[in-house]
């Protein structure tokens, strides 16, 4: 059954973050802290979000609006307490609701929808007003503590600064993640008292009044409880993007993809992999990055919202907004911006940079080379430290190169020109204007050779004595020694 709401708690100040970036902003894996516990929210399929913003809140509620602009964001000032945050939610953004209400907190991101779809079966299952997700901890100091009855029956939440000595021995932990009967959590909000050390609402006192009032109250502690772990500093979001990193290399590994070293490899949320995918070692793969069967990524490559098609090859390489075709080969050290498409089997090699351009059927551009705005037939080479001319200080303008076309090393084309089909460019030419099909284009300064000159102004220098060597050794018919 899904939930009527869910109200994701997101106003706390997140001090010891010491960030001028709200908390639920700070990302891992590709996505904030509040985009994982939407993601977790939006599995069990709610009729509503409610997100409760404080701290930061413009900033929050401008990133709400980018990421989940259905999620409603409410604002709690001041913040006073837990109860207090879903109280204001309740009343501002589901006044009416009656079906099953999902807390959760916007700091909890390795949190899944299947562990909240777990919680919502028993609590229906049960037939619970309230029902707690829970976690065994090996050090459950600072969090709330589930005390139970002789029976197991759950009686209460004790917070770890207001519990007893044998209280604070209880190991059983209160996550902040709850399914509650809506109609019955609105009538319990409304009696919390602040008679607790902190003087807040505390979410947790509906439990007692629930259970007061008759009804059932239950607790589902999570499998694993990295799961529930929040985030208040920068360590923590360093230790569970490690965790989440091996979650999601561990779920393409078993999808078939061979990643050689989960420690040093970083895949987003959002990236796809297929089947036979190589990731090597000190490699990240970012945003909506996907790769097709085949293809062999890294060492040492950073690709974000890149395409790599079939059996594509990419090696020391920083890609960003590129399609990589069929069969390419990319790298080493080589450097592809956004707006780059190379298509299929076309190779960009070492020491390349290629910017908003394309790159034509098994066309290459093997060495030492920049193209920026530059639109490159089938077929074509572009000898090595080739520069694409785009920019005269003050505008940009494209070059286009046709198939079958030969560029001699170390060229300049200035933009805006045209090296039509079949057209040769010798080496060195500095090339203003078009080229025709078929022509050859040479565009640089005559070879001059100037006899005698070193010996007439570099006398007796190692130089002069080899030439002087040659030239002996050419008249006599012999090699030099
Ligand atoms: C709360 C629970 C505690 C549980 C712990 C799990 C209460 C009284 N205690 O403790 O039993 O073990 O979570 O982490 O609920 N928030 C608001 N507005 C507020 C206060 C908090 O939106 O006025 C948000 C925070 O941003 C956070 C979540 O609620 O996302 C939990 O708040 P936090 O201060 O971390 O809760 P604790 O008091 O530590
Ligand atoms: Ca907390």
């Amino acid at each position: 059954m899904k939930p009527a709401a869910v109200i994701v708690l997101a106003a706390g100040e997140g001090t010891r973050m010491k960030s001028s970036t709200p908390k639920v902003m700070h990302t891992l894996g590709g996505r904030s802290l509040v985009g994982h516990a939407l993601a977790a929210s939006r599995g069990t399929d709610p009729e509503r979000v409610v997100v409760v913003v404080g701290s930061g809140r413009e900033l929050v509620t401008a990133h709400l609006g980018e990421i989940d602009p259905d999620a409603v964001p409410v604002v709690q000032e001041p913040r006073n307490g837990t109860g207090h945050a879903v109280r204001i939610a309740l009343t501002e953004a589901a006044p009416d609701v009656t079906g099953t209400v999902l807390v959760v907190c916007g700091d909890v991101p390795l949190l899944r929808a299947e562990t909240l779809q777990a919680l919502l079966a028993m609590h229906h299952g049960e037939g619970n007003a309230a029902t707690v997700l829970t976690a065994i901890l090996p050090d459950p100091t600072g969090y709330g503590r589930m005390v139970r009855d002789a029976s197991g029956a759950v009686t209460a939440i004790v917070e770890h600064r207001d519990a007893t000595d044998d209280q604070r021995a209880i190991a059983e932990i209160n996550s902040g993640i709850y399914a509650f009967d809506g109609a019955l959590l609105r009538s319990a909000l409304g009696r919390l008292k602040t008679d607790n050390s902190q003087g807040e609402e505390y979410l947790t006192d509906t439990l007692e009044i629930l259970r007061g009032d008759g009804h059932r109250v239950g607790a589902m502690p999570a499998e694993d409880h990295n799961e529930i772990h929040g985030i208040n500093d920068r360590v923590q979001l360093a230790n569970l993007r490690r965790l989440l990193n091996e979650r999601i290399c561990a779920h393409w590994m078993r999808a078939g993809v061979t990643v050689i070293d989960p420690a040093s490899t970083w895949i987003d949320v959002g990236v796809t992999l297929e089947a036979d995918v190589t990731i090597a070692p000190n490699t990240q793969l970012h945003g909506r990055t996907r790769i097709a069967a085949g293809a062999v990524i890294g060492p040492n490559t950073t690709l974000r919202d890149t395409e790599v098609g079939e059996n594509a090859t990419v090696l020391a390489t920083h890609a960003t907004g590129v399609e990589i075709g069929t069969g390419v080969s990319v790298g080493p050290f080589t450097f592809l911006r956004p707006g780059t498409k190379l298509a299929a089997k076309s190779k960009v090699g070492a020491f390349c940079e290629v910017k908003n351009s394309n790159l034509g059927l098994g066309s290459k551009i093997p060495h030492l080379s920049y193209v920026g705005d530059g639109d490159i037939g089938d077929g074509t080479n572009i000898g090595a430290a080739t520069i694409f001319v785009n920019y005269d200080g003050q505008t940009k303008s494209r070059t286009t190169v046709g198939d079958h076309v030969f560029v001699g090393c170390d060229t300049m084309l200035v933009a805006p020109v045209t090296v039509h089909d079949g057209a040769y460019v010798a080496a060195g030419s500095v090339i203003t204007s078009d080229v025709p099909p078929g022509a050859i284009a040479v565009a640089r300064g005559t070879q001059r050779n100037i006899e005698g000159w070193v010996a007439r102004k570099r006398p007796d220098s190692k130089s002069a004595k080899a030439a002087a060597a040659a030239q002996s050794a050419a008249e006599s018919g012999k090699e030099p020694d």
